[in-house]
This record gives C-alpha cells, structure tokens and sequence, in this order.
C-alpha cells in the first residue's frame, strides 16, 4: 500500500437507545456489523469495528476513498435507516432520534449524524486513538485537545523532541457564525484560548503539525440544536487522535482526561456535569442520564486494517478521575435546578421557559 492514502472514518448517530437514552441494544450492532462485512465483500471499506457509547452507535472504517466520500457517507447513512428499522421493531427509545432529515445528497453532515474523519500516508506503524463521548457536546474536546497539542505540562514532547518543538495548528471553527479560523501554538496561544474557552461556540475541529502539515486530530463539530432550530440531543461527539512518532505519545494523548473537566450535557442536555473516562463496559451513563462520559478505543492502522481495539481507559489509573467524577457529580447534583449545574437559560435548549414567560407575562409589572 505504499504511497496509497488510508482514510479513518468514523460517523455516529443515535438510533434508538436501550433503556431510554442510556445504551445500545445488540440487535442495532449486529446489524451494522452485518451491514459494514457486506461493505467490505464489495471493496467499499477496507476494515470496521462497531462500537456504541450510552446510546450512540459508532461506526469506525477505513478505505482509500478519501474524505467526505459520498459512497461511505451513503453506506452509515443506510446502517442508521436499518438500525432504525431495528430499533422500531423492538421500540426502542427514540427510534431514528438523529435521523434529522431525510433527504441524503452525498454526506450525512448537516442530516444529523456526527463525523470524525482524517486521511494520512501510513507510516511504518499508525496508533491511532478514537474517542466517543455521550451527554456532551463537541466543545467537549476542546480542554483535552488543547492539553494534548498545546501544554508542554500535559505533552512532554513538545519540549524534549525535536518533531513537536515548532508547534501546531489548530482549525477552530465559530459554529454559531459559520466561520473558521486556523491559530497556531505555541505563537497564539493566547488567542486559541480566549476562543476555545467558550466551548458552545467554538470548536477545535481538526490539528496539523506546522513543521509538515500532518495530520494530527479530527473531531466532529455537527450540532444538532443548530441542524435542527430545536433541541434534539446532545451531539455526543467524537474525536480520533493520531499518536506518536513527532505526535503526542499515546499516554500523552490520554492524559487530559485524568481530569474529569466540566462540560454541558448531562440530563436533557441542559447541565454542566463532569466527563467522565470509563471501560467500554461502563458507556452507560445512568446516574441523572450520565455523567457525561468518554471511551477511547486504540488501534493500530496497518494496511487500511484496523488492529484493535485496545481499551485505553480501562486502566486503574484513571480510577482517581472517576472517584473525582463521582464526587463532582455529587456535588453538581445538590444545586438541583440551579445555575451552574443546570445550563444558563439559553444554553439549555430543551426548555419551557418561553411558554413560561409567555404565560407569566401579564402578571409582570414595571418596577419603574
Ligand atoms: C440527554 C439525553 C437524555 C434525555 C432525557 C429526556 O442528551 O439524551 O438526558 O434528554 O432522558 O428524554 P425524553 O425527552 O426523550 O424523555
Ligand atoms: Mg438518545
Ligand atoms: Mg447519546
């Protein structure tokens, strides 16, 4: 496969969860898996693996069709359409929740499912690292990722080897406005952070290495408030992270999430609440719907094959940032409705207050 590109996709949607929003039922991804081993039969996909987190089903492929390839958009666009058949059979939660439109026209971005895709040359060996989050969104990503490609207190590299010492740049885009922008660390710094600090609005979506422009994160930046004008989910987003070798080490691609940050989700999408790291038997958020939590699912890319998964978190080292996740979550929960743990109004999306407001609105009196 020399000089031929390998692309890594890996496109997600919420089908149908089991029970309520809190899981995947093993008949949605048998059905994937039935559908991607067909895909491969034709040379459509090279290799996949089938994955879920809470109620998200996690699509990840490979193949040389390169990125936004409307054959593989159209393929996790039909196993959603089929899941769905599933999930109604067996009337499962929201059924087709983020099949937002139904008219497919070359790529499932802006119809509801999220999509993390990178193309990259293969070196001799390619870890690669796919997190999938559930009860958040995609500005999720934007602590870890800085942390990874950006702090010389997370990522070691970036000082002692030589590859990493001129920097990166970051894509960040203004999903309000529709606009990006590419900053590079460490020169503006300062900038990165005054922007990505507000998450809602602003994304990391993807990062290079300035020396050669390598590819080195790729997040998915969808959000189905703004797809749809009404609340609908969290985005439960998706990351895939390239490790090693003039990249952040596998360990320094983790690190981030030994700090269980704040982010907005949780319960009908209006709550801050901690991220947890978790086991992929733990993708199950069900305390109060979460706490948010994250996978990561390491692989090696070798070939276009996809040698994995290994279960990055499912690792005693990250027991301290679930006992602290636990504790955060405590603590959240006892302000009940109260700001900050439920979202600022506007923030929530999934709220009565404009009927309340409207209801409420003759019995308002000028106090001047
Ligand atoms: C959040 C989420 C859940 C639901 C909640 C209410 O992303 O999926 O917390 O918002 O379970 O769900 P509905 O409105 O479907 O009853
Ligand atoms: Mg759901
Ligand atoms: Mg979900």
């Amino acid at each position: 496969m020399a000089g031929k590109k390998t692309t890594v996709s890996v496109i997600k949607a919420d089908v149908g969860g089991y029970v309520g929003h809190s899981g995947m039922h093993p008949d949605v991804v048998a059905k994937a898996n039935e559908m991607l081993e067909v895909a491969v039969e034709k040379g459509l996909v090279t290799d996949f693996h089938v994955t879920w987190c809470g109620d998200d089903l996690e699509l990840i492929m490979t193949h040389v069709r390169g990125l936004e390839a409307a054959d593989i958009h159209k393929l996790a666009w039909d196993i959603f359409l089929a899941g769905t058949e599933v999930a109604k059979k067996l009337g499962l939660y929201g059924a087709g929740q983020d099949i937002l439109k139904d008219a497919f026209s070359g790529t499932v971005k802006g119809l509801g499912p999220g999509v993390a895709e990178m193309e990259f040359t293969e070196r001799r060996s390619d870890p690669i690292i796919v997190f999938m989050a559930d009860k958040t969104s995609p500005g999720a990503w934007n602590l870890p990722l800085y942390k990874m490609f950006a702090d010389p207190f997370n990522t070691a590299g970036l000082v002692i080897d030589p590859s990493m010492h001129e920097g990166f740049n970051f894509l960040v885009l203004d999903v309000i406005d529709s606009k990006e922008i590419i900053l590079s660390a460490p020169d503006e710094l300062y900038d990165i952070l005054a922007l990505i600090g507000s998450p809602a609005r602003y994304m990391i979506k993807s990062i290079y290495r300035r020396a050669d422009g390598e590819i080195g994160a790729s997040a998915s930046t969808q959000r189905l408030s703004l797809i749809a004008g009404k609340y609908v989910g969290k985005d439960d987003p998706v990351l895939v992270v390239r490790a090693q070798s003039g990249l952040p080490a596998v360990g320094e691609i983790l690190e981030p999430f030994a700090f269980p940050h704040i982010v907005e989700g949780w319960m009908r999408g209006s709550h801050n609440g901690p991220l947890m790291p978790v086991a992929f038997q733990d993708a199950t958020p069900t305390r109060f719907d979460g706490p948010p939590r994250v996978i990561a699912a390491g692989f090696q890319v070798t070939n276009g094959q996809l040698i994995g998964p290994v279960d990055m978190f499912d690792d005693p080292g990250f027991d301290l940032a679930r006992s602290k996740a636990n504790e955060i979550a405590d603590y959240m929960r006892r302000h009940g409705p109260f700001e900050p743990h439920r979202l600022p109004a506007e923030a929530m999306e999934y709220t009565t207050l404009p009927s309340l407001l409207a209801k409420l609105k003759d019995r308002f009196k000028n106090t001047k």
